[in-house]
């Protein structure tokens, strides 16, 4: 299934449908589930360094997938946050003992620094300029040391596809280019220690590990 180019965020995934059929529609068929894996392989080398006895906060968790990913890594607390309820339901089913917040990612209800590690998968692409910026302070405020984050980022190969398809790369309507990206880092004051492709130069899909 082609991915829906989602034009508002904040409230796309509120709806109960979008949210019961997050999972199924975004990774059942083959694709979804070879890029799953590929994205999967990505998280776990970026997390790999990470002590497990972080305290961690999954900003934006949708249904749960990364959260339950953090939680099967054997982190000491995993905490997890979304703006929709109706994702947050899908998450809780199978998720029972995680605290789950709702909360905006630009405006998060946490103290400075009060987790250790804080990731944000699948979020930063659907966001313009001005709120990714936000998020990425938010996020990077609530984190002592670390953070986790996946960009789309388009590359050569995928600028050339694009122009041939007409259709947004990796199809979400905010990928970045490489200078956007460092762009983004260096105004947030956040250091790159890492990042993981899911599969270059096919996907935008693109795991950085920062450092503050
Ligand atoms: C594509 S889903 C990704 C969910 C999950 N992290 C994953 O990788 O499967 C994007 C999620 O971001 C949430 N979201 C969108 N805008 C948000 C915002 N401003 N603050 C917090 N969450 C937001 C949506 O509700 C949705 O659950």
């Amino acid at each position: 299934m082609r991915p829906v180019v989602v034009d508002d965020p904040k409230g796309h995934w509120q709806v109960t449908p979008n949210a019961e059929d997050y999972d199924r529609g975004r990774f059942s068929d083959v694709k979804g589930r070879v890029y799953r894996w590929l994205e999967g392989r990505a998280m776990s080398q970026a997390i790999q360094p990470l002590p497990r006895t972080d305290r961690v906060l999954d900003a934006a968790c949708g249904t749960g997938r990364i959260t339950a990913f953090l939680v099967k890594q054997g982190f000491a607390e995993v905490v997890a946050s979304d703006i929709s309820p109706a994702m947050m339901a899908v998450a809780r089913r199978h998720l029972p003992h995680v605290p789950f917040h709702q909360a905006d990612v630009t405006s998060l209800p946490f103290e400075d620094a009060s987790f250790d590690t804080v990731t944000c998968i699948g979020l930063l692409m659907h966001l313009d300029e001005n709120t990714r910026l936000k998020a990425l302070r938010e996020l990077a405020r609530v984190s002592r040391r670390s953070l986790v984050i996946q960009y789309g980022c388009v590359g050569a190969f995928l600028r050339f596809a694009t122009s041939l398809t007409g259709r947004a790369p990796g199809g979400v309507r905010h990928s970045v280019e490489e200078a956007d990206l460092r762009r983004d880092l260096k105004r947030v004051g956040l250091q790159e220690q890492a990042r993981f492709w899911a599969l270059r130069p096919f996907s935008t899909s693109v795991i950085l590990r920062l450092n503050k």
